[in-house]
């Protein structure tokens, strides 16, 4: 292990000195299901965690306009390289402070003989892009076969997330639960009278109750099936957006949980998911933009905390390398700490401005910015708990164009996979 990471190590050098980053790779196309997630997400693929559509900052003088570095110092070495010699992966470098997570798509999971080393090598976290995500876990054929039965209580299946559980559990890796409540991947169906898309949609107390079975089907299934398997879940997802909110910036637009239930249902799903979850199983809002919303989140979830019903927030950190990450990502993690949660990075990713060294390089600093910050926190005492990347390689990522992941489309190691190791090549930054 320890010397396919030296022989991981001088590839990524070499690639360093001279040849730049791999335009792409020759891993097989990603397959349809995830293309149509792709689309799926729309004009949410644009939005990043305060990244590139928000305002600029003005220049850092860490680093150059085009990237290079201006003033950085380099790493000190001896305790970094400490980590880099000593350490697997990413796993067991920060297995003092929290589990690294990855989330994978259902295509690696059939191709783990390719990927699996690298994951076992990194992760002791999966996450599923997309397979324990409502329009995955509905049965529509099994609600419609048996409606009377089924009116209030939607039947759910656990086939697409098999494959996950089985590869989690057979290596001791836990899972994080991705997600119950979102407005998006969710089939309309489940808003209406017969299960069709057609359907008139149900009134509040119908809706509600098909939540709660929802929830108590889910969880109670992991919990019987795969004790302690599941120790945090997305209890909600993305229930606050200023643009698409009602005057308090709760999501109404394109939300049908909002339009059958109403404004409290994210607070009603707590309410379910701390009833059936179990001890081990912490509960969490997660979201996007957390830096820049932060206000909003912990305004809203304020009742719900003070009922003990939530334990962590989500940041999903969808970040580009223009980012400040000292100054203002890890401000927003202290602040939800300060308001009693505790924190996880969920989906990270720090997508690249452009296909070149200098970028590349900054795109390693900020991630070793991103994991050293977060380590530093965590060490201080503030119960930071988590951080998962979300994608394996830049050719699967969903952000395919801003190469934003630890590894380039060969399975390359990259300078970013270099920083979040803290090698003593890559240099802080801000
Ligand atoms: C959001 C969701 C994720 C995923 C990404 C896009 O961040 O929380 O599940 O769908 O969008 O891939």
């Amino acid at each position: 292990m320890r010397k396919r990471m030296l022989v991981l190590l001088l590839a990524a050098a070499i690639c360093m000195g001279g040849c730049g980053q791999r335009p792409g790779g020759t891993e097989p196309a990603v397959n349809m299901e995830e293309d149509e997630e792709q689309k799926d997400s729309g004009a949410e693929q644009n939005r990043k965690e305060d990244g590139s559509d928000a305002a600029s900052e003005g220049t850092d003088n860490t680093e150059g306009e085009d990237g290079n570095i201006v003033s950085g110092e380099p790493a000190s070495g001896a305790e970094e390289e400490k980590g880099i010699v000593q350490a697997k992966g990413l796993a067991e470098l920060y297995q003092e402070n929290f589990p690294i997570g990855i989330a994978l798509s259902g295509y690696i999971l059939q191709n783990t003989e390719q990927y699996g080393q690298v994951i076992l090598e990194n992760f002791n976290s999966i996450t599923c892009e997309n397979e324990m995500k409502p329009d995955s876990l509905l049965d529509q054929a099994a609600s419609q076969a048996n409606l009377e039965d089924a009116y209030l209580h939607a039947a759910v299946h656990f086939d697409n997330c098999m494959p996950a559980v089985k590869f989690a559990s057979e290596h001791g890796m836990k899972i994080r639960f991705h997600t119950l409540v979102w407005h998006s991947q969710t089939p309309k169906w489940f808003f209406t009278e017969d299960y069709t898309d057609e359907g008139r949609l149900v009134d509040r107390d119908v809706m509600l109750a098909r939540m709660e079975n929802y929830i108590a089907d889910v969880l109670g299934y992991f919990q019987e099936n795969y004790p302690g398997l599941v120790y945090a879940v997305d209890v909600v997802n993305e229930a606050f957006d200023v643009g698409d909110g009602d005057e308090t910036g709760i999501r109404m637009n394109k939300n049908l949980w909002y339009e059958t239930v109403g404004a409290d249902y994210y607070y009603q799903a707590f309410v379910f998911a701390r009833k059936y979850a179990s001890k081990d199983m912490k509960l969490f809002y997660n979201d996007y933009g957390c830096m820049d919303k932060a206000d909003l989140i912990l305004e809203h979830l304020a009742r719900a905390r003070e009922e003990g019903l939530i334990d962590g927030i989500g940041m999903q950190s969808h970040l580009s390398t223009d980012d400040k990450i000292q100054h203002k990502f890890m401000l927003a993690v202290k602040k939800f700490c300060d308001a009693g949660y505790e924190v996880q990075a969920t989906e990270l990713d720090i997508g690249v401005k452009e296909d070149s060294d200098s970028a590349f390089l900054l795109q390693g600093r900020k991630y070793r910015s991103f994991f050293k910050n977060m380590k530093a926190l965590q060490e201080e005492g503030y119960p930071v708990t988590g951080i998962t990347v979300w994608g394996l390689n830049d050719d699967l990522s969903w952000r395919r164009d801003e190469k934003c992941l630890l590894f380039d489309g060969d399975m390359n190691p990259k300078n970013a996979y270099l920083g979040a190791m803290m090698d003593p090549s890559i240099p802080d930054v801000e």
